[in-house]
């Protein structure tokens, strides 16, 4: 399994932006959404393509298409702060949900719904959530795409705890990791240190 912290200086300024505590919903959500489709620009160039033939107005050529279908997994409810991004650079991509949150307490995930499209076992599944903090979420959410046949799951998130990326490599040592940052640690309270904060209330307004 490989970690990639993307290295990108258009990535990097957005995220200070969203880092800041004086950013307020707009632009919270609009930063992250532009980091999401720049970050689906870097992680698409690997994707597989097959050959197809296609009719230019000059004439019959061999020409490449992507050669899976893309699906996108928010995990609610911050993922969605990152759909719109990855659709506007993929838009024949197909969304399915995830909906966890993580006890205040225990820090522990529970799941409360799931919905995904069919045919997802032979896609490649982009499972998005800004925030890496214990892990517990985002390996919960990827062992829900396993037991529906995944078999190609990529993580995107935006900031990345090390407790979260060693869990992650741990329980599901073939999905690839990627991040725009790799922060310090988690604080007390599960927070991630300097991270952005409670990512669902900062998009939504929430608090
Ligand atoms: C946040 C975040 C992740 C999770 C990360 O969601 O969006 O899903 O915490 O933490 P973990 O790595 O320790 O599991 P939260 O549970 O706050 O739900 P929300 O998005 O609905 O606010
Ligand atoms: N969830 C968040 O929204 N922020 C954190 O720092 C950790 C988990």
């Amino acid at each position: 399994m490989a970690v990639t912290i993307l290295d990108n200086s258009l990535i990097k300024h957005k995220l200070t932006n969203v880092r800041r505590k004086d950013t307020k919903t707009k632009d919270f959500y609009q930063n992250i959404s532009e980091i999401a489709g720049l970050m689906a620009y870097e992680i698409s160039k690997d994707f597989p393509l097959q050959d197809i033939e296609i009719e230019t107005p000059i004439t019959t050529t061999i020409q490449q298409e992507l050669a899976s279908e893309i699906v996108i997994v928010p995990v609610l409810r911050a993922g969605l702060g990152m759909v719109d991004g990855i659709r506007a650079m993929i838009p024949t991509a197909k969304v399915g949900f995830v909906g966890l949150y993580r006890d205040e307490e225990t820090l522990e995930p529970h799941e409360y719904y799931a919905k995904f499209p069919s045919n997802i076992e032979e896609s490649i599944v982009l499972l998005v959530d800004p925030m890496l903090a214990t892990g517990g979420s985002a390996s919960a959410a990827i062992s829900m795409l396993k037991s529906n046949g995944c078999k190609n799951i990529k993580y995107v998130g935006l900031v990345g705890a090390p407790e979260g990326v060693s869990r992650l490599r741990e329980d599901h040592p073939d999905v690839d990791i990627y991040l725009a940052a790799l922060d310090e640690k988690l604080n007390e309270d599960g927070y991630i240190v300097p991270g952005l904060g409670d990512c669902g209330d900062r998009l939504f307004g929430t608090k």
